[in-house]
């Protein structure tokens, strides 16, 4: 079955550049992706493509190449699945704040939303992608959802996990490690597996492209962010043994990342890791591994989100010993705010956790992001809950320029590794700041040599 049409729901970090790829790949196939948020839409639609609603680098290039052509963006939900041949799933799946559950499973409300909305409107048959990462046997309830509800007509279900990092999406997508894609064993199964092998294989290599059941699929995702969280919390478990013996982080990162069957990446110690990924994933498989019953398992992947909220917390709590058991009224510069560099995604930032135990300790923060606005800053604070929105207002000041967030502070956390806070006139921030100077650097990329030569008292991670 050749693919003709696809209709992707959901236009968020993952479904707008993945779709935006396709489009730009496989000219003869019509994408559309649609959303309930009109505002994300019409900045999609936007005529000047730099104001599209997410920042990744070479995206703007990639969707204005496409748009109009091949790629479209919609509100129009309905028309779009009715159209298509090939439907993917890619909608938020946040970890459920209510309920059986809380704190832990996946919300799965978004998803049979759409497979209810997929089984009422469809009138031909369809192939149904999971693109959003969804907990092991999802498929199996979106199979009984549309088998249940539909018109009678066919649907084969397709595992189709992301694995872009954001920062590098389009790097990611053009030239992905693998193409996983999980589906039926039956004959029907495997047809609907190739014609999705078919639409990858126009920009990417067949070996690269792996296919396996649907539960394998699926199971893999999560093993995946797993496993890579795993990798940050080691490292930031060294990091405050080295901390205490005088070993270097750094250093024990380069001495056993050579060894090739650990390999040196994902092994920079940080203030904690971030995004929307990893600690709902791993909190995901910990639920499930519980629902079996197999508590040594949870309790195993449990320990890395119970490190990384350490590290972070450790992180302000040195910030506050240092500065003498008290940062009361003290102006504090947060260089940072995004989870990691080149995104302007600030979903489980480290900045958030380490700002509210700052402003819990009567802190003045003032904070810069080259890509983050006030209003996300603001609002990231308030949905913590743990003071009124005026209060954090009251203590959270969004700077123009890192110059403006520096003057006149005591210390400065570096919490995002933005290539641009390297180049930074960093005489100029010390002759403007409080003395001692001090800066916290959580990302380790600032030259802690010159620095200190300039006067600053330097604080690095893990070293
Ligand atoms: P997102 O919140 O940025 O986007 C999801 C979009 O889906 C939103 O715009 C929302 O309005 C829309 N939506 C929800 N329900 C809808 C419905 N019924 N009809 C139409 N639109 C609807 O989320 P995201 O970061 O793109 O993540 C999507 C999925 O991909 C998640 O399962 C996530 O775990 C997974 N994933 C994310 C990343 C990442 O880097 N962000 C990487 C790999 C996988
Ligand atoms: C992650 C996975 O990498 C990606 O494959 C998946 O599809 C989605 O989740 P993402 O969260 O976008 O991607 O970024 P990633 O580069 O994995 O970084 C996650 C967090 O870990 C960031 O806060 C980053 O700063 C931190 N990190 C990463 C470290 O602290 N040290 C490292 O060595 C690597």
């Amino acid at each position: 079955m050749k693919i003709t049409k696809i209709c992707c729901i959901g236009a968020g970090y993952v479904g707008g550049p993945t779709m935006a790829v396709i489009a730009q790949k496989c000219p003869d196939i019509k994408v559309t992706v649609v959303d309930l948020n009109e505002a994300r839409i019409a900045a999609w639609n936007d005529k000047d493509t730099n104001n599209i609603p997410i920042y990744e680098p070479g995206l703007a290039e990639v969707v204005a190449e496409a748009r109009g052509r091949n790629l479209f963006f919609s509100t129009e939900v309905e028309k779009a699945i009715d159209e298509a041949e090939m439907i993917f799933i890619s909608v938020n799946t946040p970890t459920k704040t209510y309920g059986s559950g809380k704190g832990m499973a996946a919300d799965l409300k978004y998803i049979e939303l759409c497979a209810r909305q997929i089984a009422r409107v469809s009138k031909s048959n369809k192939i149904v992608v999971e693109k959003s990462t969804l907990p092991v046997r999802t498929a199996e309830a979106i199979k009984n959802i549309l088998d249940n509800t539909g018109n009678g007509v066919r649907f084969q279900i397709l595992s189709n996990p992301e694995f872009l990092a954001e920062g590098t999406a389009v790097q990611d997508l053009l030239n992905p490690d693998r193409i996983l894609i999980g589906g039926d064993t039956t004959e029907e199964g495997q047809n609907a597996i190739n014609a999705l092998v078919d639409v990858y294989a126009n920009w990417v290599a067949k070996e690269r492209i792996l296919t396996t059941n649907l539960w394998s699929s699926e199971l893999s995702k999560l093993t995946a962010n797993a496993f890579l969280a795993q990798r940050v919390s080691s490292i930031n478990a060294l990091s405050e043994l080295c901390e205490k013996t005088g070993a270097d982080v750094s250093e024990v990162a380069k001495a056993i990342g050579m060894d090739s069957r650990i390999g040196p990446k994902f092994l920079k110690a940080s203030v904690g890791f971030g995004g929307s990924c990893f600690q709902k994933d791993i909190l995901n498989l910990v639920y499930i591994a519980k629902a079996y019953g197999l508590n040594e398992v949870a309790d195993y992947w449990e320990q890395v989100i119970i490190m990384n909220d350490h590290q972070k917390r450790r992180f302000s709590h040195k910030i506050v010993t240092t500065l003498y058991n008290t940062v009361s009224g003290k102006k504090i510069a947060f260089l940072g705010w995004a989870f990691k560099k080149d995104t302007n995604d600030t979903r489980e930032s480290a900045a958030i956790y380490v700002a509210d135990d700052l402003i819990n300790e009567q802190a003045e923060l003032y904070v810069f992001d080259p890509k983050v606005a006030e209003g996300q800053i603001l609002s990231d604070l308030n949905y913590l809950d743990s003071r009124t929105a005026e209060e954090n207002k009251k203590q959270v000041t969004v700077a123009a320029s890192p110059y403006e967030a520096c003057k006149d502070a005591h210390a400065i956390a570096v919490l995002t590794e933005w290539d641009e806070f390297r180049d930074y006139d960093w005489k100029k921030i010390y002759d403007n700041m409080m003395k001692p100077a001090f800066v916290f650097d959580g990302r380790n990329i600032l030259d802690a040599k010159q620095l200190t030569e300039m006067g600053f008292i330097y604080k690095g991670i893990g070293s």
